[in-house]
């Protein structure tokens, strides 16, 4: 059932646990991540970035997520990832989107505040929940800009959830997209710090090898979203590769299946770690 990702994460902070957010990039993947969901009776989240777009349409994959999170066994929010524009959001709620990012991050404090209390006010229309991003998530999304990360200091955290009542805060501690080059030494003393002052929950951005430790971890410290996106698209690939090198693929339908193995694979190996299995 598709539901708002505020519901989401009030459960997760009762329950002591991350909800994980799977980007996707067409239909194949979808179905793998509501399969992983189903057979492990978790809620989930299901998103797409705006720098997506150019691949993979918002007017045609966003009613196929909506409709496929209603469609659900288990509770589903869609979300829209890196929202940049106003015009993209408003499109993304208009499908049905239950969930919008403003990534202001790029913008001065005061900036990025104006901004967001704009996409809130949006966004309250359709009651759908809103996520900001503070600090810089190093890399970017989709692998195009090299953003260097600059960790969320939390007395600007205390202060934009004072100003903003975001419902989701991402926060920089040492996270990147894309792959590592080495196991990233996450900042859990700025974690723990935020944690503390706010009450908003926290979402990691990056999650693609940070390791299960760490983002258990995480979800203890009041990260309560952790976003997938390289590692869906890396596992959809390599099962895919690892099929044809063994000749399971006989024309096209086998390739689909595949692809639907790998992000059901990859999505079931996260929930699993989130501690997501059996909440919904
Ligand atoms: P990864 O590609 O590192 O998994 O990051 C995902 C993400 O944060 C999307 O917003």
């Amino acid at each position: 059932m598709l539901v708002n990702m505020k519901e989401l994460l009030a459960d997760a902070e009762k329950g002591d646990y991350a909800v994980g957010s799977f980007s996707v990039a067409n239909m194949e993947m979808v179905l793998g991540v509501i399969k992983a969901a189903e057979e492990l009776n978790a809620p989930v989240i299901l998103q797409i970035a705006e720098v997506r777009l150019k691949q993979s349409p918002l007017e045609i994959i966003g009613p196929l997520m909506v409709a496929a999170a209603k469609s659900a066994r288990v509770p589903v929010a869609v979300h829209f990832d890196h929202g940049k524009t106003m015009e993209k959001i408003s499109q993304a709620l208009e499908i049905g989107f239950t969930s919008v990012m403003f990534d202001g991050s790029h913008l001065p404090l005061d900036e990025n505040i104006e901004m967001t209390k704009k996409v809130i006010e949006k966004a309250k229309q359709y009651g759908a929940a809103v996520e900001a991003e503070i600090g810089c998530v190093g890399g970017s999304e989709d692998g195009s800009e090299d953003i260097a990360i600059n960790c969320t200091r939390p007395e600007d955290a205390v202060r934009f959830e004072k100003e903003t009542g975001v419902d989701a805060l991402a926060i920089a501690i040492g996270n990147a997209h894309g792959n590592y080059k080495s196991t990233p030494k996450l900042r859990f003393d700025i974690l723990s710090e935020v944690d503390s002052l706010t009450e908003t929950p926290l979402v990691l951005h990056g999650g693609t090898g940070i390791t299960p430790e760490d983002f258990v971890r995480c979800s203890k410290t009041g990260i309560k979203k952790i976003n997938i996106a390289t590692a869906t698209f890396d596992k959809v690939e390599s099962t895919v590769r690892k099929c044809y090198n063994e000749n399971r693929i006989n024309g096209y339908y086998d390739l689909q299946g595949a692809e639907v193995e790998g992000a059901y694979q990859n999505a079931k190996t996260h929930i699993l770690i989130f501690g997501t299995d059996n909440k919904a």
